[in-house]
């Protein structure tokens, strides 16, 4: 099925992340002057399967789940995406996630497409058994459309290197060998990559480098806010703080801490594995968190969720970068806002995507037989961060258009050049 293009106009549509994405495919399309035969193509998943799978819960009733997997693109390579477990998991937004990893996997240039998956299922209600159960059926209604040349998930929402070792060995067992390259995010035990849990934050670290150096500033006199202090948020906090960076303002769902001279991350991240929050730390003063996003700092690192920055507040900005850790934590319509205010902004597609390139190389890794060494892992995501951010900062120059115009149409381009190169085949 064909997705159609359309322009958000109300709120609800601001808020709507499929629409945003497919609005700013829209600009980028228009800008490099796509044909409508290749816009058909970028436009259209690869392949879609929906299963239901039946599954025994543990007080012995049946009950049936509905699953996805949609490959968008596999015209670079196998198609690479997550698996989320959640109760509002829907096709459409599995078809816009499987399209936005594509656009990913293509501005850092490793050889994958865009795929993702979801199962309908609340895994607050569910056991680790039922879990375990639903995972194992799901990998076994979709094995022959999944494989290291074909389609490698990885864990997304509600998943983790648990369900990806579940998925790994139902694989296995079914191609009766050992086959670890069929999923990513493994834990290292099974065929997972060093360096895998700090390589999105590390790799936001590294394009806020390429920034400053682009912007001719320096990490000791750089103030950054972090809104969300999780696996990327807390990440970034602790690398870019151990670094050099002053950390002014962690924000949080029940809280902000600020300190003017830098907060003490690691005491930080104790105090909230003591407490459960941030709230209550000495190194740092409470304040608003609805108004910390809009502090004076140079960098604003929003690593929560999406729709933070939106038409209704982006006026408000007044970082100097703004380096997107969160998928979709800008709208389309406050794009605009954000490249009148002049804010050098960081793409959520080119600044978090160090965790798919660590998954590129577990992949990699797997298939090799061969493991790396935490420095060999970090050495070559920073060269992959370094040159993709070069790649769009240089594009943006040459084409006069915002870096996240410049993210998409630089993807766009890779995928549109391989399918050309490729033919179609009739
Ligand atoms: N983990 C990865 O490798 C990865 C890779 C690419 C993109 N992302 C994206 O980064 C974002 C964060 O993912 P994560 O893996 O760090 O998740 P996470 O659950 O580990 O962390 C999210 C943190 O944000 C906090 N939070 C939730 N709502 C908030 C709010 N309203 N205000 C402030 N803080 C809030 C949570 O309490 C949590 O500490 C998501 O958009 C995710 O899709 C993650």
């Amino acid at each position: 099925m064909i997705l159609e293009a359309t322009t958000p106009s109300t709120i609800e549509e601001e808020f709507n992340p499929r629409l945003s994405a497919e609005a700013r495919f829209d600009a980028a399309a228009a800008q490099l002057g796509l044909d409508d035969g290749m816009q058909k193509i970028l436009r259209s998943p690869s392949r879609e399967i929906i299963v239901h799978i039946p599954v025994l819960l543990d007080d012995g009733r049946l009950e049936v789940f509905t699953g996805y997997r949609v490959q968008h693109s596999i015209a670079r390579g196998p198609a690479k995406g997550g698996i989320r477990y959640a109760p509002d998991v829907t096709h459409d937004e599995v078809r816009a996630l499987a399209a936005w990893m594509t656009w990913k996997c293509a501005v850092v240039n490793i050889p994958f497409g865009g795929g993702k998956g979801g199962v309908i299922c609340d895994p607050s209600l569910l056991s680790p058994t039922e879990l375990e159960r639903i995972t194992r059926r799901y990998t076994a209604e979709i094995l022959e459309f999944i494989g290291p040349e074909i389609d490698v998930p990885a864990p997304d929402m509600n998943t983790n290197e648990q369900t990806m070792a579940w998925i790994m060995d139902t694989y296995s067992m079914h191609v009766r060998h050992t086959q670890t390259a069929v999923v990513t995010g493994k834990p290292i035990a099974l065929g997972g990559s060093k360096g895998r849990t700090e390589a999105t934050g590390r790799g936001c670290m590294i394009v806020c480098d390429q920034a400053l150096r682009h912007l001719g500033l320096d990490r000791a006199s750089t103030r950054v806010v972090i809104q969300g202090f999780g696996n990327v948020g807390g990440m970034a906090a602790k690398l870019m703080a151990r670094a050099g960076y002053k950390i002014v303002c962690i924000i949080e769902w029940d809280g902000a801490i600020y300190n003017d001279k830098g907060i003490d991350i690691a005491a930080l991240m104790k105090h909230r594995k003591d407490t459960g929050s941030i709230l209550g730390f000495a190194g740092g003063e409470e304040i608003d968190r609805n108004e910390a996003v809009f502090l004076n700092t140079d960098i604003l690192l929003p690593a929560a969720k999406e729709n933070v920055i939106t038409s209704q507040n982006a006026h408000r900005l007044r970082a100097k970068i703004l380096c997107e850790g969160a998928n979709g934590p800008t709208t389309h319509v406050a794009d605009s806002i954000l490249s009148d205010k002049g804010i050098f902004v960081i793409p959520d597609i080119l600044a978090n995507a160090g965790g798919v390139t660590v998954s590129y190389f577990e992949w990699v890794q797997d298939r090799q037989g061969y493991f790396w060494n935490e420095q060999m892992v970090n050495d070559r995501l920073e060269e992959i961060m370094v040159n993709s951010f070069q790649d769009v900062v240089a594009y943006a120059q040459k084409h006069g258009v915002n870096n996240r115009l410049a993210a998409y149409m630089l993807s766009l381009d890779r995928v549109a050049a391989a399918i050309r190169t490729r033919g179609i085949y009739a």
